[in-house]
This record gives structure tokens, C-alpha cells and sequence, in this order.
């Protein structure tokens, strides 16, 4: 069987990681392209150099632009190549304009298209990432949930067919990576921090970025919380610019500074830095979850969530960006309940063999 898969930001290589593996494990012959919607080191072959993730076969090199243009300058791309491979499956994984372009470009050519991390739903048409799940979901054969609420979510929008719940390959991922971040990665040490003993950052969202009164009202929090223990934040390069804009220097901090800015992290930098945080705040989806598989209580700056499961448990607090409502609820943070949703690990192979019997 041939795979077309598609990557293009960060949250995908991980997810692509051990997706790929169990496909090419399993004998498929995959052709993977890079769309190149993030192309920094940092931000892109940081992770396929410290993680054997196969070298994308082509990049597109689109590179950063206006989301119509982006997503279009993907999408006539793909279609050229989705012609010359003429494959048995065009693979996306998650909500990004890359995911989105693939999915048209399948579609319009009658491909079979199986989407990873289907019916995630936020209920926000204002994110991006909204519009190009819903889209990606209603375009979809095989629709792989990695939770009980992903399926629930579907089903509303009228979407059972190829519909099925394989847990996360997130989970899959980290527990590839587990062992290996913690013989190898030095950040903690780096950064002179204690375990438990600082608070980890991560936010890269438009609306929390482009929006400087949530900006400024997460940044006071961040400030007052970094007068009790250490505030390390690996910055986003959308992030930068919009803290650079507002006059904060972010240019990498003194392991002596409260509020440390530091450049963005590989995948096992980033997990070792999960796990040794006292707690983690974001406004990412993918590191909610990671909080919970590392243990870490999580405050989220956003006002909704995708990951029901982690607020329902009781290992993520939904804080928005409000000074006083981040400070209360990280005090109240605290580790919760087991989640069984996001299965035991062994998605992808599940994946594989969903893809294999279709
Ligand atoms: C994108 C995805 C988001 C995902 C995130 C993971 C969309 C709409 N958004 O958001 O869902 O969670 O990736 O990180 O697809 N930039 C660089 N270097 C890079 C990449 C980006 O400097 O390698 C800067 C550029 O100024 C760019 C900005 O970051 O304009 C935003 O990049 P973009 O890919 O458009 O969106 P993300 O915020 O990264």
C-alpha cells in the first residue's frame, strides 16, 4: 500500500513519529512531504535529527505568509504530487493550514484521506485551527479519535463512517521518548533549575499573541508568578514578535532572571522540561496533554479547550488570560485522576492496521 503523508509544524513530526514507524514497520511504502510551513531549525529539523523520523522525501519550502496564500501555495503543490504518486492514502495529522491543504488537495483528486486527530473541537470559529479541523474532518474517509469526546463531536456534525477511537499517538510519542529524554537532554541542568521548582511557559496562539490586552495580562501573571519561583519560557518565534513589539527584550535570558525567555525546544528538551516543572502554563493543545502523561498540572491560558478530559480529571485549569484568574488558579492547581481516553500507547499501530483492512 502507498502513503502520501503530510507534515509541516511542529506538533506534526511528533505526531508523524511513531505513525510512520508502525506504517513502514508494517511493510507500506510511504512518501512523506515537509510543506516547509515551518522551516527555523528550531521549529522544524531539531526533530527529525534527535528523533528518527524518516527525512521528508520532499519540502516544499512554503514558508510563512497570510493564511489564504500559505494554504494555497500548499495545496497546488500537493496536487502535483498526489498526481505523479497516485497513492492509496493521503495522511494528515491535526489542525494546521498544512493539514487543511492536504485534505482539499486528496479530495479534489478523489484520494482516500485518513486524518489523525480527528473531531477535536474547540467551538471557536475564531482559531484557525477551527475551521481547518472541521473542514479536514468532513473531508475524510478514516477518521482516527483520540478521544471518547473526539467521537461524540463527529457524530453531532452528522460523521460515523471510518469514524474510530485509537487514542492518541501524542501518548504513543512520549512514551517513545520518555527514557531517552531523560539520559540525554541537559536543559534542566542548563538553565540551573530544581526539579519542581519553576514554572514552564509555553504560548503561541493568535489570540492570545495578537491581542495585547490578553498579552499584557498574561504577562503580569507570569511576573508575579516568577517572584516565587522561576518562569522559564521557550518563546515561539510569532511570540517573540509580538512581546519584541511591546518593548520586552527576549533575547535569551541569565539563568539568574525570574522570568527566563529562552529559544524554542526539540521534543526531548521540551518533555524533560515538562516533567521537572512544578507546573506548566500554555495555550497549546498538544502540551495539555503532555503535562498530563508527564504528571504535571497544567493551567491553561485560553478560555476553552479541546481536551475536555484533562479539565474533567482534574489536571487542567481553564484560566483565559485575566492576571487574577491565572494566579488563583495556579495556586489551585494540582495533579488529578487517570485518564483511560487517551489509550495505552499503541495508536499508531492501531492506525496502521486500520488503514491496512479499510
Ligand atoms: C502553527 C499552526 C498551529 C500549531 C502551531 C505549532 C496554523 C494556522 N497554525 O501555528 O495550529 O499549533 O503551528 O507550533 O496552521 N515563524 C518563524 N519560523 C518558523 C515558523 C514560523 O519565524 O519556522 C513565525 C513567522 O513569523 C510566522 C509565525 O511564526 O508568520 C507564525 O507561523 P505559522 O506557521 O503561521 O503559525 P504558528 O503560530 O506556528
Amino acid at each position: 500500500m502507498k502513503i502520501v503523508s503530510v507534515v509541516g509544524a511542529r506538533p506534526q513530526f511528533i505526531k508523524a513519529w511513531p505513525t510512520s514507524k508502525a506504517l513502514r514497520e508494517a511493510g507500506h511504502q510511504e512518501f512523506m512531504i515537509h510543506t516547509g510551513q515551518h522551516y527555523d531549525y528550531l521549529m522544524s529539523k531539531v526533530f527529525f535529527d534527535e528523533l528518527d523520523i524518516p527525512v521528508p522525501d520532499v519540502n516544499l519550502e512554503v514558508g510563512s505568509d497570510r493564511h489564504g496564500r500559505q494554504t494555497g501555495r500548499m495545496l497546488e503543490k500537493i496536487e502535483d504530487i498526489l498526481l505523479s504518486q497516485n497513492p492509496d492514502w493521503v495522511l494528515v495529522y491535526g489542525d494546521t493550514n498544512s493539514t487543511l491543504a492536504a485534505a482539499l488537495a486528496a479530495v479534489k483528486l478523489h484520494l482516500r484521506l485518513a486524518h489523525v486527530e480527528a473531531g477535536l473541537r474547540s467551538f471557536n470559529r475564531e482559531m484557525p485551527e477551527e475551521h481547518n479541523r472541521v473542514l479536514t474532518d468532513h473531508c475524510s474517509d478514516l477518521l482516527f479519535c483520540p478521544t471518547a469526546t473526539a467521537v461524540e463531536n463527529l457524530k453531532r456534525e452528522g460523521i460515523e463512517r471510518g469514524v474510530h477511537l485509537t487514542g492518541d499517538v501524542m501518548l504513543d510519542a512520549h512514551l517513545m521518548a520518555r527514557d531517552i529524554a531523560r539520559e540525554k537532554s541537559q536543559i534542566v541542568d542548563k538553565h540551573g533549575l530544581q526539579e519542581k521548582e519553576f514554572y514552564l511557559v509555553t504560548l503561541h496562539r493568535a489570540e492570545n499573541t495578537d491581542n495585547f490586552q490578553r498579552l499584557k495580562g498574561i504577562l503580569q501573571a507570569l511576573k508575579k508568578l516568577s517572584e516565587e519561583k522561576p518562569v522559564v519560557f521557550p518563546t515561539h518565534p510569532r511570540t517573540r514578535k509580538s512581546l519584541e513589539s511591546i518593548g520586552i527584550n527576549t533575547s535569551e535570558s541569565a539563568s539568574a532572571e525570574r522570568l527566563r525567555y529562552i529559544a524554542p525546544l526539540g521534543f526531548l528538551d521540551m518533555l524533560r522540561l515538562q516533567e521537572a516543572a512544578a507546573t506548566i502554563l500554555t495555550d497549546y493543545g498538544g502540551v495539555q496533554k503532555e503535562a498530563y502523561f508527564n504528571g504535571v498540572p497544567c493551567v491553561t491560558l485560553r478560555d476553552e479547550t479541546e481536551w475536555l478530559e484533562t479539565v474533567s480529571h482534574g489536571w487542567n485549569q481553564l484560566a483565559g488570560a485575566d492576571t487574577a484568574q491565572i494566579l488563583r488558579l495556579t495556586k489551585l492547581a494540582q495533579k488529578g485522576q487517570p485518564i483511560a481516553d487517551f489509550g495505552t500507547g499503541k495508536s499508531a499501530l492501531e492506525i496502521s492496521r486500520l488503514m491496512t483492512s479499510y
